[in-house]
């Protein structure tokens, strides 16, 4: 588990003047607003409308990542950027809108292995249809989407012309949050595979480590110099005893490398430049894979 705060974008789908968009949008986000707070969760409202994104005009295949619009560099750092996303979207003609199929369709590395939640409006179906043919394109696209959904009839949300569905509906988009948020934490090791350097192991993946990265630092740390402490019959060993604010503060100025496996901390080596001197630490490996020359 990373100790990171999660930043979930809430992706509004409609474009028209006066939608009803931007309500069901501000609903959810309001509706949220104590379990982001309790989950570390950064909610943050994105317009399809304010991205001026035109329809699809980059020339190269979007897996290939190379974009000549300023529009979708944007786009790409704003999508690459988050953990996570919620499309509040409406039906139309019993499929998504356009808008979402465009704004999907521009990129590619940028959306995978991250969790997208579903918050459907419309008449009789609820807006489920749109959710049913977003799906076809977000798993392709290696999106994961959560099975559980809001779907809300705008009839029913409706009332004296206020904006108020259910409680049972809010209800259904805290659990859409947290089912959200664990999702997120069980793909971050297929996120960080698809970034890192091949490690030795099949399997295996190497990565910088980073202050959140503190609590498997500290148990690998804890479980690799008990051998040392036992044979030298001291606990004088700053690995051992070192508290989490230590840890995450030679994570900031050390640059330090760390193997990992299916989420699981290897191993780990650390190195800091004084002058012309290269200082070199901190080399574990699990106690359990010594012996295969990881280190
Ligand atoms: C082009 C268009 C197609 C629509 N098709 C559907 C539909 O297939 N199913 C449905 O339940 N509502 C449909 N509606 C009604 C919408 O659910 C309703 O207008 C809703 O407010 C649209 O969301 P928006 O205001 O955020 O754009 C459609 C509306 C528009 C404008």
């Amino acid at each position: 588990m990373s100790t990171k705060r999660l930043r979930v974008l809430v992706l509004i789908c409609s474009t028209r003047p006066h939608a009803l968009g931007p309500t069901v949008g501000s609903w959810l986000t309001e509706t949220l607003a104590p379990t982001s707070r309790t989950l570390d969760v950064d909610l943050v409202p994105v317009a399809l409308a304010d991205l001026q994104l035109p329809f699809l005009d980059e020339e190269e295949h979007p897996s290939h990542g190379v974009y000549r619009h300023e529009h979708t560099q944007r786009w790409s750092k704003t999508v690459a950027a988050a953990d996570g996303f919620i499309v509040v979207t409406p039906e139309y003609n019993h499929g998504m809108p356009a808008t979402l199929k465009n704004a999907l369709g521009y990129l590619s590395a940028e959306w995978a292995w991250k969790p997208v939640g579903f918050v459907s409006y419309g008449n009789t179906s609820a807006g489920t249809r749109a959710v049913q043919h977003a799906k076809q394109v977000t798993t392709t696209l290696r999106l994961v989407p959560l099975g559980s959904t809001v779907a809300l009839r705008i009839a029913d949300a409706l009332r004296q012309d206020r904006f108020q569905p259910a409680a049972h509906l809010a209800r259904a988009a805290v659990d859409m949050l947290e089912e959200l948020a664990r999702v997120t934490q069980a793909l971050a090791p297929l996120r960080q595979y698809g970034q890192a350097t091949p490690g030795p192991l099949p399997g295996s993946y190497a990565h910088r480590l980073r202050p959140e990265h503190e609590p498997q630092v500290t148990v690998l740390q804890r479980c690799c110099w008990v051998e040392e402490a036992i044979a030298n019959n001291t606990l004088q060993i700053p690995a051992l005893h070192e508290t989490p604010g230590q840890v995450r503060e030679w994570l900031t100025d050390w640059h330090t490398t760390g193997l990992w496996h299916s989420g699981r901390l290897l191993g780990m080596v650390r190195t800091i430049r004084h002058g012309s001197e290269l200082h070199i630490g901190r080399l574990a490996v699990a106690p359990d894979l010594r012996g295969r020359g990881l280190g």
